[in-house]
């Protein structure tokens, strides 16, 4: 089959699209933009053309793919190029289909100010191998930054300067990365002499600059497309005053387009997102009203403390995915504070003194409070979203608001109901891991137990998919990455994980 059946523009040939294009990855945003020398940066993995058999494909290029880059790299890097994994005699064909136009990680929350929310330890590299040159002591130290980052006596880069790291790993592997790809589904296919075995997957992924599918063929599939954005009812996913936090910065300023504006928004959720939104609002909005409508009591403060914090560290995967399915629900229900529905305690102190200075401002009082610019507001539900009648293109809230029953001084209390009217809503809501669901619809017949209709895709203590016993060839599969929680624990996809799936592969033969 023609990789490009579908696509005019899709001619392949042996030149690698990065020489091609002059390596439009410099052209990004980063702000060492201009000190990357032009195909200086080259990883061991090498372009191939569309229509071969590749051994691997992976689906989204973010942290977790790069992860697994890295990993392939450094084990061809450590037997001297041009060297073999094991089970191949070449190097191996690898490419990642990224719907992007460029690498970005979570560019749409990409904040002044946001720190990173984990180690830079646990980066594309060090935890596998502190000698790679993907660790980002290695990027500090390349781009002459290694001493000041010292001074700065932190483990927690902010976000801005990871994702240039980040971007840095991404620049060596320019070759194997085709963006603008979204990978719409992934389909089992037999050979002629597999003995009635599924042996290859076709990956179709649509080129998003000409709108044409393409299909790649493959021995191995790696699912890494991240979370997409969760926007639970009755909030619309399609609305131009309502945007999901994941295009926060994207569109902050489309909506909200005069900082000294006093516009009124309302932020929902009690995760990070949510939190770095509110506080963006009040300092880069001054005259802004602002609501946090959560749905507990109060903010509550992400645990990283370090005994806790143990459960990231890879040696825990196995007893996560040994333990007995209840068990390992409620072990994970447990950790949910350390990642989910969570802030970071210094951002929480700050909103507090935020808030708590308009007491001195505004008053103390309940009947002052009503008043104050900026307030959290605790134990609602919205329960209907429509246009404003009252706000020029803006957008009504209706909401259940419990707050009496646990917070009124007076007994038997009862919720009440608002009504809101905002310019713009920020949703803050978090991200569904399941995109793999999807792309293999058509592999559901494969399944152990049969396409059941609310069954599940499982994966393995390596992360690879489990198909029926003898459908698919010893050498084929596909593996997921980034979406595993409910088997791999917590730690299945923060960055802490990233350089040990890149490992597992390695040693499965990619
Ligand atoms: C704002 C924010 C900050 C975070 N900060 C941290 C942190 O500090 N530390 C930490 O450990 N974790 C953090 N996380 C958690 C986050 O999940 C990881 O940092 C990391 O991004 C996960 O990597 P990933 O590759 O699994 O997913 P992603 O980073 O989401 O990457 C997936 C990639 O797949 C692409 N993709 C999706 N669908 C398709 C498709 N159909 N076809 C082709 N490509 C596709 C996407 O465009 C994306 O580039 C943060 C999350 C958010 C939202
Ligand atoms: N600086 C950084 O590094 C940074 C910045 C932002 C995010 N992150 C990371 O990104 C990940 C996602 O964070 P996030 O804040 O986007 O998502 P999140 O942690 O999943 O939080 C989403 C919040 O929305 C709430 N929610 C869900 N449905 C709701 C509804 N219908 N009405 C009201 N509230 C609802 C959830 O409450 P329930 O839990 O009760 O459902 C939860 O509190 C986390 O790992 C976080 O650490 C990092």
């Amino acid at each position: 089959m023609s990789p490009h059946a579908d696509s005019p523009d899709g001619a392949a040939d042996n030149h690698s699209p990065a020489i091609q294009q002059a390596c439009p990855v410099f052209a990004t945003d980063c702000l060492e933009d201009s000190h990357f020398p032009e195909l200086e940066n080259r990883s061991h993995l090498r372009y191939t053309p569309d229509d071969e058999l590749y051994d691997l494909v992976c689906v989204g290029f973010g942290p977790a793919s790069l992860g697994i880059a890295v990993a392939l790299h450094d084990t061809l890097e450590s037997r001297g190029p041009p060297i073999d994994v094991p089970g191949l005699n070449r190097s191996p064909k690898v490419v990642f289909l990224e719907k992007q136009h460029q690498f970005h990680w979570h560019a749409g929350m990409l904040l002044p100010g946001a720190k990173m929310q984990i180690t830079f330890m646990k980066d594309m590299a060090s935890m596998r191998n502190p000698r790679s040159e993907f660790t980002f002591i290695n990027y500090l130290f390349k781009n002459d930054r290694l001493a000041e980052f010292a001074n700065l006596n932190t483990f927690l880069p902010q976000r801005v300067e990871y994702e240039c790291y980040l971007k840095w790993c991404a620049s060596w592997f320019e070759e194997v990365v085709s963006y603008n790809q979204e990978v719409v589904k992934v389909v089992p296919e037999k050979s002629s002499t597999s003995n009635g075995k599924f042996t290859t997957f076709v990956v179709t992924s649509r080129n998003l600059q000409t709108g044409k599918l393409e299909s790649r063929r493959t021995k191995h599939v790696v699912v890494a497309a991240g979370g997409r954005p969760n926007v639970p009812p009755p909030f619309p996913s399609k609305h131009s005053k309502v945007a999901h936090s994941s295009r926060f910065s994207h569109v902050y300023n489309k909506l909200l387009p005069h900082t000294q504006h006093p516009y009124n928004v309302a932020i929902i959720g009690n995760g990070q997102s949510a939190a770095e939104i509110f506080n963006f609002l009040h300092i880069h909005y001054p005259n802004s009203r602002t609501r946090l409508l959560i749905k507990g009591g109060a903010l509550r403060p992400s645990d990283d403390s370090p005994f806790v914090n143990e459960i990231f560290n890879p040696a825990r995967v196995d007893s996560t995915f040994n333990r007995a399915s209840e068990l390992r629900a409620s072990s994970i229900r447990e950790d949910k504070g350390t990642n989910y529905g969570v802030v970071r305690l210094n951002l929480l102190e700050h909103i507090y003194e935020t808030l708590y200075m308009q007491r001195v401002r505004y008053g103390n009082s309940p009947e002052a409070e009503v008043h104050w610019p900026h307030r959290i507001m605790p134990y609602r539900c919205v329960t209907e979203v429509e246009n404003s009648p009252v706000v020029k293109d803006g957008v009504r809230l209706h909401i259940r608001d419990q707050s009496p029953l646990y917070l009124s001084e007076v007994p038997d209390a009862t919720e009440t109901r608002e009504i809101l009217d905002f310019d713009a809503v920020f949703v803050a809501t978090g991200y569904h891991r399941d995109l793999h669901e999807t792309l293999l619809q058509d592999a559901r017949h494969l399944m152990p137990r049969g396409a059941l209709n609310d069954a599940k895709w499982e994966v393995q203590r390596d992360y690879r998919l489990h198909f029926a016993d003898n459908t698919v060839g010893d050498d084929a599969g596909v593996w997921l990455q980034g979406c595993c929680e409910s088997s791999h624990g917590v730690s299945g996809f923060p960055l802490a994980q990233f350089p040990a799936y890149g490992t597992s592969l390695t040693r499965s033969g990619i």
